[in-house]
């Protein structure tokens, strides 16, 4: 494939950066693009090609780029100031849209990062109930904390319950603080909380674990366990929140957590996210509740003021009539139109997902859980990739994000680049062969 042309800027830009970051990157993509701007649903880069974009800023701008409402109120903002480390008027409402829209939520903490959110509402668990020990899912994604980073990505899965550092750097003994389930083993997953019920601080889980759907019965089992056991349950909200509906999985799905997290599009594409959830819980927080047991949560950008107004812009674009329908009715036709074309080549991969979050694997047989996952063939999905790109469609390495901005154009567009990404894939086994 002849590649897109990269001007002279772009190239410049990406020897710099080779020079000056490590791997030539900020480390999340696995492409050196370099993107110069973003509007609706389509990005552009350095060198002026244009992409049908799904990464989306890995999902904040479900509304889209550089939606007007949400670059007015920032415009609006920053003459008036863009920190005070106080209270702020818009953290404050945007706090109170939180506990409008989302079922679990009666406090709100703020922070910068869903790392962080994270962090602290394992933390918050763990001083709730004087236990150390989280439980998380193989495989799932809760930031980058020593605590996050165990068994998300093992090579070689070891035995439930053990945990696994997935990275260098973190001290051998958090291992032992972590205990890890299978995703959609429910029966597994309650025996490890009931066997552990007296160590237990917190179970931790994303509702819809990367690509993986929670199968029927899955979170509600997880809801009993923990509550018959008095452990707080957390569900991971970074990516599903005012994305699956405006109160998130745990709207969609209709079982309410006691904690949850939030970020990505509840700040519009700025730095903010949050700890959610009961006040009795959240109490941990407040010194005039629980005096020198006090949770330290400190965060110079914490409730920033442009973050929130860019927030509560977007919530207010996403509370407009229709809007979730047709960010479901879009991603429906790409996944549909995606599957088709995979069944009619006879490829062994399949589309996992969900409408505003799927992606292509190439694998055969179900996808319930990380296990599953890696049999799946990588190289496949990165040639894939690079052809979508190489067709104008921009997409994570793992994930393609629906937005309510998308048009008609974008997926006819996509689909025919999907089309050639298929064709390009029989083409490449046949050549192989
Ligand atoms: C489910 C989930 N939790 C937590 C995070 C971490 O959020 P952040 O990148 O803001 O630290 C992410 C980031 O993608 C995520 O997908």
């Amino acid at each position: 494939m002849a590649g897109l042309p990269r001007s002279d800027k772009e190239l410049s830009l990406v020897a710099t950066a080779r020079r000056v970051l490590p791997g030539g990157s900020f480390g999340n993509l696995s492409s050196d693009i370099v993107i110069a701007r973003g509007q609706a649903g389509r990005v552009w880069d350095v060198s002026g090609n244009e992409y049908v974009d799904f990464l989306l800023g890995s999902g904040p701008m479900f509304a889209g780029h550089a939606h007007p409402d949400v670059v007015a109120a920032v415009l609006a903002q920053i003459p008036l100031g863009v920190t005070f480390f106080a209270n702020n008027e818009h953290g404050i409402r945007l706090a109170a849209a939180i506990v409008d829209a989302v079922p679990c939520a009666e406090k709100v903490r703020f922070t910068s990062t869903g790392t962080e959110a994270d962090t602290y509402a394992m933390r918050v668990a763990r001083a709730y109930r004087k236990r150390d020990k989280i439980l998380k899912f193989e495989g799932g994604f809760h930031g980058m904390s020593e605590y996050s980073l165990q068994s998300m990505a093992p090579k070689r899965p070891g035995n439930f319950p053990q945990a696994a550092p997935d990275s260098p750097g973190i001290p051998r003994s958090v291992a032992g603080d972590m205990l890890i389930a299978p995703f959609n083993d429910a029966d597994l997953a309650a025996s490890i909380i009931r066997e552990n019920r007296d160590d237990l601080a917190g179970v931790i889980v994303e509702p819809f674990q990367r690509l993986i759907p929670p199968q029927p019965g899955f979170l509600r089992a997880l809801r009993e366990v923990t509550a018959e056991c008095g452990i707080p349950l957390i569900f991971d909200e970074i990516v599903t929140g005012f994305r699956f509906a405006f109160g998130g999985a745990q709207e969609y799905y209709g079982v309410i957590p006691d904690l949850c997290t939030l970020g990505k599009i509840v700040a519009g594409g700025f730095p903010l996210a949050a700890v959610a959830g009961r006040a009795d819980i959240m109490r941990h927080f407040d010194r005039s509740e629980v005096g020198d047991d006090v949770l330290p949560q400190i965060g110079t950008l914490s409730g920033n003021p442009v973050a929130s107004v860019a927030g509560l812009a977007t919530l207010q674009v996403l509370s407009q009539p229709g809007v979730y329908e047709r960010a479901f009715a879009t991603g429906r036709t790409l996944m549909d139109g995606l599957s088709g074309m995979l069944r009619q080549a006879g490829l062994p991969a399949q589309v996992v997902g969900m409408p505003v979050l799927f992606d292509v694997m190439f694998v055969d047989g179900e996808v319930a859980n990380y296990r599953d996952t890696l049999r799946q063939d990588s190289d496949a999905l990165r040639r894939f990739n690079a052809t979508l790109r190489e067709n104008g469609v921009l997409k994570g390495d793992t994930k393609l994000y629906v937005s309510a901005a998308h048009t008609e154009a974008d997926v006819a567009h996509t689909l025919a680049a999907m089309q050639a990404a298929v064709d390009a894939e029989v083409a490449f086994r046949r050549a192989q062969r």
